[in-house]
């Protein structure tokens, strides 16, 4: 297992290029088992879960080739309708087969992914939508089975809480169902506009792109198509936190600005300049105490669906708040258990305390944050505890960051690029 190490208190200067999205490619390459034939992706990020999400597609018979950060996939004939245990419980979002799979096959068999490191992530949700779709689902040993009674037909479904998968598993089931769906409360996340644009090349027919209602029009057949993945708003923003934190004036390219307006008003408050331009944001500190480095205002925030304030920036934005002047308080709505990293905050000197759902974070000078050794617990928790220990004083070591590889595209390399002293060590 590798581990990182970074030395704090170096200011970042430079450009750093966004890759493409997981979390759009992730639904969009399960899209391509809804039609045969070769299908073409570009700008899929090279990530642990992108690589998991080929091996399932690979296991249900679909060949690929890779050429740089283009993908082709190849789903003529499906030969397995399976997504086993052993890439479920390492990946959640291989959930997002089964609504393709009950598409081109009527049946389909998936795992239950169970609890993870940041609550209970039931799909129920997705079930209740299948069901209402004309499919009838049972669980056996831990794997629902699901099956298309006759042909799926269209419905009305009702979410009661926007999921993002949950609305793109039943999106993909829909697409090929006889009449007219319509789900409501359906999310808003710009990767989900992202798949309708993927489902529409494809000769989906589907209506309100970007609102909570969505109504599709059963298509009697769909080809296979070419899309782009848009560029990866967590990873932006994460960079945008990191600049905030360490100091420095960076460019950021290859972003989508309007994505991230819910976290660039957050830091303006905390008197970050930020400047957008198309396809970049460029961020930049004042150098604010007189010693050259920047201590950010305290800032509340609350996590909601898009276009709320992500729940995926809120560890990092935590960690910008670790040395923020004043008390933030940190409300998390959308995962019960999305604190794991405040044990690790809190032993390289962080004043964090926890009341339910709500952190309060108050505030330390620069000195009294101090690198450490850590644990990375999940995905956004590792980004939190590198920007911790970029704006530390000291030296942090990061192990378990298998679980950074699953969602940054070489994130040591990139902070490197922009003058972090930064690396990747063998525990
Ligand atoms: C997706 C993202 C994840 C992000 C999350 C919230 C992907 C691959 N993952 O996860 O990075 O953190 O959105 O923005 O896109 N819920 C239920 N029953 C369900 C489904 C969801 O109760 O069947 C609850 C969840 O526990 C959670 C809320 O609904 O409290 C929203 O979760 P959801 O949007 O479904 O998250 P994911 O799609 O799993």
């Amino acid at each position: 297992m590798d581990k990182l190490i970074v030395e704090g208190g170096h200011p970042l200067h430079g450009t750093v290029r966004i890759s493409g999205a997981k979390n759009a490619a992730l639904p969009l390459m399960a899209a391509t088992l809804l039609a045969p034939g070769c299908h073409t992706l570009h700008n899929v990020p090279d990530l642990r879960d992108t690589r998991t999400m080929l091996s399932l597609l690979e296991q249900l018979g679909v060949r690929w080739e890779r050429e740089g950060n283009t993908l082709r996939l190849h789903t003529e004939s499906l030969t397995g309708a399976e997504a086993p245990y052993e890439l479920v419980k390492t990946m959640r979002a291989s959930v997002l087969v089964l609504g393709p799979l009950l598409s081109r096959n009527g049946f389909a068999r998936v795992s239950l992914p169970g609890g993870c490191a940041i609550g209970a992530r039931p799909i129920d949700f997705h079930l209740s939508g299948f069901e209402k779709l004309g499919v009838r689902t049972h669980l056996e040993r831990g794997y629902v089975e699901a099956t298309v009674e006759g042909a799926l037909r269209g419905g009305i479904i009702h979410f009661d809480v926007p999921s993002v998968t949950g609305t793109e598993n039943v999106l993909m089931a829909s697409v090929l169902a006889e009449g007219k769906t319509v789900l409501k409360n359906a999310a808003r996340e710009p990767e989900i506009g992202n798949l309708i644009d993927m489902l529409s090349a494809m000769g989906a027919q589907i209506e309100g792109k970007g609102t909570g209602r969505l109504v599709v029009h059963g298509a009697r057949r769909l080809c296979a198509a070419e899309a782009s993945i848009i560029p990866d708003r967590i990873e932006g923003g994460t960079y945008m936190l990191a600049v905030a934190a360490a100091g420095g004036d960076v460019q950021i390219s290859g972003c989508e600005p309007c994505h991230l307006s819910a976290l660039m008003e957050k830091l303006s408050l905390c008197g970050v300049d930020m400047e957008t331009g198309a396809g970049s944001v460029r961020v930049a500190c004042p150098a604010g105490d007189g010693k050259g480095l920047f201590r950010p205002r305290s800032v509340d925030i609350t996590t909601s669906p898009y276009p709320g304030f992500p729940t995926d920036l809120q560890a990092q934005f935590m960690a910008l708040m670790a040395r923020g002047d004043g008390t933030s308080i940190i409300h998390e709505t959308i995962f019960e258990n999305r604190f794991m990293h405040v044990a690790e905050l809190k032993r390289m000197g962080a004043d964090i305390a926890i009341e339910g759902s709500r952190a309060v974070v108050r505030g330390v000078a620069r000195e009294r944050l101090c690198g450490a050794p850590v644990m990375a617990t999940d995905l956004r928790a590792s980004a939190s505890l590198v920007i911790a220990g970029l704006s530390a004083c000291g030296r942090t070591e990061i192990s378990r960051i298998y679980h950074l590889e699953r969602g940054y595209e070489n994130m040591a390399a990139k902070l490197r690029a922009l003058g972090a002293v930064i690396e990747q060590v063998r525990e």
